[in-house]
């Protein structure tokens, strides 16, 4: 499974780099990651085809991965214990697999993974096994390890990952995530037949969303080229915004090489507010529409320090311009779907940040694509 480098450029598609390829292959991605899942107006998964005594006995859930796909099972965790009425933790491998988690076999286990290949997600599932814990595996790469290992496995069909960044293979990851929560609710008589109704309406709107921000991608080369020479950057955020806040902070990382934070919106006043100076850059992340008006209050201490603030938000929110220097606008998606768009405006911004730097984007320095050692 491993990457071969001599990928030829021809396979960009003309395109400038593979991660604004596979950036723009998201509408897509949303749509192939959906087929076969919503039949006849149902969410269906047929690869988890449990019964209900398979899953009446589940008393936990714990997301188990790594770096973008850890950050995807950081919003199944919001999602199970909203949909499920389960405890959910989401942990990174490298941490689950060292200690001693208190897990049986009344615990659930979701194993995420792009390449299925990653030396501390696959160690941390087969912890997991031996604990008698049930596994699911979310994957990309069909027949990888963890798709073997898993007692199940549902894939993400995103094709083909190419740039060391993952981009598509998250915006897939969340939505067979969700998707996969969605079914086990049904399950177990906990999905109301109007909130599936309603799922399915807005699972289906989620492609021409993603067309429609990808659209005004040049609103973030703009904001981009006004900020591109920042040092570092802090990403707020409340609940599903907050998983999100992570993921922009990485992608800046890994490809800009900008120290970003991700950080819980109600927490910069218990410190981190002391590093805002004018000179700083925040990207509040304001989506998540229950939590809006905590996230402007969160904007106003930034702003009251000086701070510059770039928001994202929905085009219904109506407060967001008059305390935000600027903001990026996403169309209304209902707000537990959030993370499987809003998350493209951060990949883009990582992207145009990382080329005003000239730097080395799909082949970004000391990474690699599948990390297989520890
Ligand atoms: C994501 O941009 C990184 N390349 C990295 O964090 C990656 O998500 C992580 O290594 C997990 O990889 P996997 O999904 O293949 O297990």
């Amino acid at each position: 499974h491993k990457i071969d480098w001599d990928i030829s450029d021809a396979q960009k598609g003309g395109f400038k780099h593979f991660m604004l390829k596979e950036i723009l292959e998201e509408p897509d991605v949303i749509v192939e990651a959906l087929r076969g899942r919503i039949k006849n107006g149902e969410i269906e998964i047929p690869e988890l085809d449990f019964d209900k005594n398979y899953f009446k006995n589940i008393n936990q859930v714990y997301f188990v991965a790594c770096g973008t796909a850890y950050h995807a099972g950081l919003v199944g965790k919001y999602l199970v214990e909203k949909y499920l009425n389960i405890p959910a933790q989401a942990e990174v491998a490298s941490e689950f697999r060292y200690r001693n988690p208190v897990i049986d076999e009344r615990t659930l286990v979701f194993v995420v993974s792009q390449s299925g290949e990653t030396a501390d997600t696959l160690a941390a599932l087969r912890l997991a096994k031996e604990k008698k814990a049930k596994t699911i595996g979310i994957v990309n790469v069909v027949g990888s390890s963890v798709a073997r290992e898993v007692d199940k496995v549902v894939y993400i069909h995103a094709g083909p990952e190419i740039a060391v960044a993952s981009t598509k293979a998250y915006v897939a990851q969340v939505e067979v995530i969700t998707l996969s929560i969605l079914h086990l609710a049904k399950i177990i008589d906990k999905l109301n037949e109007a909130n599936e109704k309603l799922f399915v309406e807005e699972f289906q709107k989620l492609e021409g969303f993603a067309r429609e921000i990808l659209e005004n991608k040049e609103e973030i080369a703009s904001f981009v080229s006004t900020t591109k020479n920042i040092e570092e950057t802090f990403f707020i955020g409340r609940n599903l915004d907050y998983a999100l806040s992570l993921e922009g902070a990485l992608k800046l990382k890994e490809i800009a090489y900008v120290h970003a934070e991700g950080y819980p919106a109600g927490e910069l006043k218990h410190g981190p507010l002391a590093l805002i100076t004018p000179n700083s850059l925040v990207i509040a992340i304001d989506t998540f529409t229950p939590l809006s008006d905590k996230t402007i209050s969160n904007i106003k201490e930034v702003k009251a320090r000086g701070g510059k603030v770039l928001a994202i938000a929905k085009k219904d929110n109506t407060r967001i311009k008059e305390v935000a220097d600027s903001v990026f606008y996403i169309p209304n998606v209902l707000d537990d779907l959030t993370p499987i768009i809003t998350v493209i405006p951060l990949q883009l911004f990582a992207y145009y940040m990382a080329d005003a730097r000239g730097l080395d984007i799909d082949k970004p320095r000391n990474l690699a694509k599948s990390v297989t050692v520890e």
